[in-house]
């Protein structure tokens, strides 16, 4: 089922989502529904609370990026971040936040540990655009979204598309959100 996007004044987007206790048939439902519904909206990653459940659950699918066509989808709950390093500066946007990209500041690679859909714990260290997306969805878990992570100079420039969101003053081609390029030349909408 599609569902629809929640967009940045939604009250969901910035509470902290609450762990998931195990994968039932519900969870299995709703994880379904989120890649169908991200797939309708050419992202390449979405977190539960985009789609109004405040839940630490996320998907990502970068394979329909140049280069990353060998990348198998991704369901990671409650993630939980051991360590970083390095760091990046890459082009952002975001499905919650249609019509505006930024430049983000964040570290190049990442130590997870999580549990996948069968709820199994995991650790693994990802890097490159693995490492990006994944630390982007996180942090839609903790109420943070890109755009709360860009420089405030940058930020006021883009205040205007911002204000045009919050008056829903937006044109969207899926449920409340923007198709995005998706063969690695335009943004990443996530
Ligand atoms: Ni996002």
């Amino acid at each position: 089922m599609i569902l629809p996007i929640t967009t940045y004044t939604d009250e969901v987007l910035h509470q902290t989502a609450k762990p998931l206790k195990g994968v039932d048939g519900a969870v299995e439902e709703l994880i379904a529904s989120m890649f169908e519904s991200m797939e309708n909206a050419s992202g390449i990653g979405l977190a539960a609370p985009q789609v109004g459940h405040s839940l630490r659950l996320l998907i990502l699918d970068i394979s329909c990026m140049k280069s990353f066509e060998d990348v198998a989808p991704m369901v990671v709950i409650n993630p939980h971040i051991l360590s970083v390093k390095g760091k990046n500066l890459m082009e952002e946007g975001c499905l919650s936040v249609p019509g505006v990209q930024g430049d983000v500041q964040r570290p190049s690679s990442i130590t997870l540990k999580y549990r996948d859909r069968n709820f199994l714990e995991q650790t693994e260290e990802f890097s490159g655009m693995l490492a990006r997306v994944l630390q982007h969805e996180i942090d839609h878990l903790s109420g943070t979204l890109f755009i709360d992570r860009m420089e405030k100079r940058d930020r006021r420039k883009i205040q205007k598309e911002l204000n045009d969101i919050a008056e829903g003053n937006i044109e969207v081609d899926y449920p409340l959100a923007r198709a995005c390029s998706r063969d690695g030349g335009g943004t990443i909408c996530m």
